[in-house]
């Protein structure tokens, strides 16, 4: 049994989250539902791993050696029958670098990349920061289930001659695990189009109710056609080393990603994040399922709240990730409005829908990785917040 009940402070930790949570719900002490990082420590085996390579004293330049790709790869192969090779992995100081490296690696200024909003913010930044052309394919948003929008791409593709697509599996904030079929005709599109696919996986081991996330490279046929993107840090909470595992099988993309990473002197691994990620996917399997039940069951506890006192907010059914999408549009609010009444009115940091783009409007994103009395009080909040401007 893993502890994911005990409040963690992590006030004066340099965290983000709390030290720069918005000024009233950092003053009242109470736990910010924002960034994607946990409320949890990381599992023992890590942390262990980790005061093991700081007893060592010598924190030099570290590279991605055997031990670690053979932990890597027995990970992935191990979960997803994904099974890289050695020269097709790339480490990046996360996956947002890995983004923008590929943008610069992979296209011209001008060119047009897509993305399928709502989605992570850091997606569309990576397009205009580099002076690409942002190019949209908005997720269809039917009986509370999101969908790809396939005919919008194929028209898309033929309008506009996109060079990459970024796809977000599975999707941060709505939830969705792509199915292996999804994927197949989302990558048909891709190929029949000459449009390069960075899949973005960083939430791959979340996904509940013994659901299934498939790898991109392992769709038929799309393994020569895309970057995966994967890392430790939100399956156990690491974010904070900065490593993240990036794969490219097609030689010639491989060789145009290499050029980026020499001329950025983006070839190393933190010191800590070897150590954490060997500890990771070797040693923490255990945890990782009951981290899983643990998340599945504050998803449960929101859905029965909601349904239950405040019905009028709708919880969208995630198959992953745990960030609750909440579709608070019958309110009636503006963005502005509705934000201020989860600040001050509820004390509660959340991200609120717009900054994830188009279809965001109206909607919040819940972190649920935290223990359940923080997340009690934040519902009682809630509902005080939201009967307030109803009664
Ligand atoms: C979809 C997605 N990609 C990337 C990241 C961040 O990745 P990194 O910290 O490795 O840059 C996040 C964090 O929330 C995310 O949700």
């Amino acid at each position: 049994m893993y502890d994911f009940q005990s409040i963690i402070d992590r006030a004066d930790t340099g965290a983000i989250k709390h030290d720069m949570a918005p000024e009233p719900v950092k003053s009242a002490g109470f736990t910010p539902l924002t960034i994607a990082d946990m409320e949890y420590k990381t599992p023992p085996a890590i942390q262990n791993a980790v005061i093991r390579a700081a007893e060592h004293g010598v924190y030099g330049y570290t590279r991605a050696d055997d031990a670690y790709f053979s932990a890597v790869r027995g990970w992935l192969e191990g979960r997803f029958s994904y099974a890289p090779e050695r020269d097709s992995m790339f480490n990046t100081a996360g996956v947002v670098t890995a983004l923008g490296m590929a943008v610069r690696a992979f296209t011209e200024p001008g060119d047009g990349i897509v993305i399928q909003p709502p989605v992570y913010p850091p997606f569309r930044f990576a397009v205009r920061n580099n002076g690409r052309t942002l190019l949209e394919n908005p997720l269809l948003y039917k009986d509370g289930r999101y969908e790809m929008d396939f005919e919008g791409l194929e028209a898309l593709c033929k309008k506009s001659a996109p060079k990459l697509l970024v796809l977000c599996s599975p999707h941060n904030p709505v939830g969705r695990v792509w199915t292996a079929e999804e994927l197949k005709r989302l990558g048909g599109i891709c190929v029949k189009y000459g449009v390069f696919v960075i899949a973005d996986e960083i939430h791959c081991d979340i996904v509940h109710h013994g659901g299934k996330h498939t790898v991109f490279a392992t769709v038929p046929q799309m393994d020569e056609h895309c970057m995966v993107c994967t890392a430790v840090s939100k399956t156990f909470n690491l974010a904070g080393l900065s490593c993240s595992n990036i794969f490219i099988a097609n030689k010639a993309r491989r060789d145009a990603f290499d050029a980026v990473a020499t001329r950025e002197s983006s070839d190393i691994i933190p010191y800590f994040a070897r150590a954490a990620t060997i500890a990771a996917y070797t040693a923490c399997g255990e945890w990782l399922d009951e981290f899983l039940m643990n998340i599945e069951g504050n998803f449960n506890q929101l859905d029965a709240f909601l349904k239950e006192r405040l019905p009028v907010l709708k919880l969208i059914p995630a198959q992953g990730t745990y960030l609750a999408w909440v579709d608070m549009r019958s309110l009636g609010l503006s963005d502005k409005a509705l934000e201020e009444l989860m600040l001050e009115k509820a004390l509660l940091a959340l991200d609120e829908g717009y900054i994830f783009g188009t279809g965001g409007g109206g909607f919040e994103r819940i972190n649920l990785a935290l223990p359940q009395t923080a997340l009690e009080s934040a519902l009682l909040r809630l509902e005080r917040a939201v009967r307030g401007i109803l009664s």
